[in-house]
């Protein structure tokens, strides 16, 4: 689905060197004449936005690391001291905290994009698993550098979730202990968590390649699910249609981000943190990251820890086989009146459940997650096979290009 490539570089060392290892071939096929279908929303400008979100972490994530001291008698220090005492420390420190949540943000509006439009169906589901394993490891990444600060909610946080291991039977506690790196969460889990928060944003980036090449494969799904049938017609060149709307997008996503950053920078994180952490009290409520709030309110609705463990895991993983629960031929819920609105429910359950999973485990708190619980599962295991066989979709567009332009705007179009 690469554009051909016609590059030829101007300069004689320019050729030189493509002769050698076509980089700018490849640069060029892939961003500049790439065909990008034409109809394309600003939906699809958060695949760029989380492209240039990883750079961020990365980036404030090793000036950060260089001034922070991964030891429970320092890492809290390390951390103020880096606030108050390293030039621009406040900026870095909480360009990366907030920068965590931004791209958190960004990933859940990318995946209910391609939940909303079937982009994981048929040719894409690759891309999509890839994309599922990436969430993952983000969320690896994101739970570990939270303990990172050895703040309060850091050191029961870090507690609460690896204490779940141990609700695997027989080998459990061995799992949980291996994990800690001793008989409780102390200075070697601290230690490794640091090392494992470093390398996974690198892992993260190595299977960002992995999507992106097989996103350039198949070629990207569209507001309309068709596929592109006349390249001519159908699509644009990736530069300058898509570099301008990602651009533009990008920076409406900055002011976002910036706004948290310079105005209200504590927002997203717990009190507690602020409270060194102490093995000896714990916390009235210990409460994760708002991103993982719908998982924790899943894993507490259930009242035996191991099925609560296998449910939570179980959100996760249901997700990869999706290209398979969803039967229907149609990809894009633009045309199948019913999933649109069973899809809506399902936002609206997955943010009931990230409001639920901040409450109390207690009396309806509890009745509701579980009710929710239900909707999240039903949705994909019940709902999704069943609709693509019970729902009449609306009539599809003959082209890309009829939907954008309409069969009269074509005609004029081509004289
Ligand atoms: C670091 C995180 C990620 C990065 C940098 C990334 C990057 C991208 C880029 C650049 C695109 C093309 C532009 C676009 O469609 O927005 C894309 C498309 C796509 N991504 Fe991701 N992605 C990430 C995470 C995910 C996750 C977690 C999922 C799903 C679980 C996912 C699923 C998809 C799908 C299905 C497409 C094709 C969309 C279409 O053409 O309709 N991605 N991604």
């Amino acid at each position: 689905m690469s554009g051909p490539s016609t590059f030829v570089p101007k300069s004689a060392l320019g050729r030189w060197f493509e002769s050698r290892l076509p980089l700018g071939g490849l640069i060029h096929s892939s961003f500049i004449v790439y065909p990008t279908p034409r109809n394309l929303n600003y939906w699809w400008t958060f695949g760029g936005i989380l492209s240039f979100m990883l750079v961020a972490q990365i980036v404030t994530g090793i000036v950060l690391a260089m001034h922070y001291t991964p030891h429970v008698d320092y890492a809290f220090l390390s951390v103020e001291h880096i606030m108050r005492d390293v030039n621009w420390g406040w900026l870095i420190r909480y360009a990366h905290a907030n920068g965590a949540s931004m791209f958190f943000v960004a990933v859940y509006i990318h995946m209910f994009r391609g939940l909303y439009y079937g982009s994981y169906k048929a040719p894409r589901e690759i891309l999509w698993i890839l994309g599922v394993i990436i969430y993952l490891l983000m969320m690896a990444t994101g739970f570990m550098g939270y303990v990172l600060p050895w703040g309060q909610m850091s050191f029961w946080g870090a507690t609460v979730i690896t204490n779940l291991f141990s609700a695997i039977p027989l080998v459990g506690d061995a799992i949980t202990t291996w994990l800690w790196g001793g008989y409780s969460v102390d200075n070697p889990t601290l230690n490794r968590f640091f090392s494992l928060h470093f390398l996974l944003p690198f892992m993260i980036a190595g299977v960002v390649v992995l999507h992106v090449w097989a996103l350039h494969v198949v070629g990207q799904n569209n507001p309309d699910g068709i596929e592109v049938k006349n390249t001519e017609r159908d699509t644009l060149s990736f530069t300058p249609y898509a570099t301008g709307k990602d651009s533009f997008a990008l920076v409406c996503f900055m002011i976002f981000y910036a706004w948290f950053v310079f105005y209200t920078p504590n927002f997203l994180g717990h009190a507690d943190n602020y409270i060194e952490a102490n093995p000896l009290s714990t916390p009235a409520h210990i409460v994760p990251e708002w991103y993982y709030l719908p998982f924790y309110a899943i894993l507490r609705a259930v009242p035996s820890k191991l099925g609560g463990v296998t449910l939570m895991f179980s959100a996760i993983v249901v997700l990869a086989f999706l290209p398979w629960l969803d039967t229907s031929r149609v990809r894009s819920a633009k045309y199948r009146p019913m999933y649109k609105v069973f899809f809506w429910a399902f936002v609206a359950a997955c943010i009931g459940l990230g409001y639920l999973g901040a409450q109390p485990p207690e009396g309806g708190y509890v009745i509701a997650a579980r009710l929710l619980t239900v909707y999240y599962f039903g949705f994909f295991i019940i709902i999704m096979p069943l609709l693509g066989l019970f729902e009449t979709p609306k009539p599809l567009p003959a082209s890309i290009a009829d939907a954008v332009l309409g069969k009269g705007g074509l005609a004029a179009a081509q004289h």
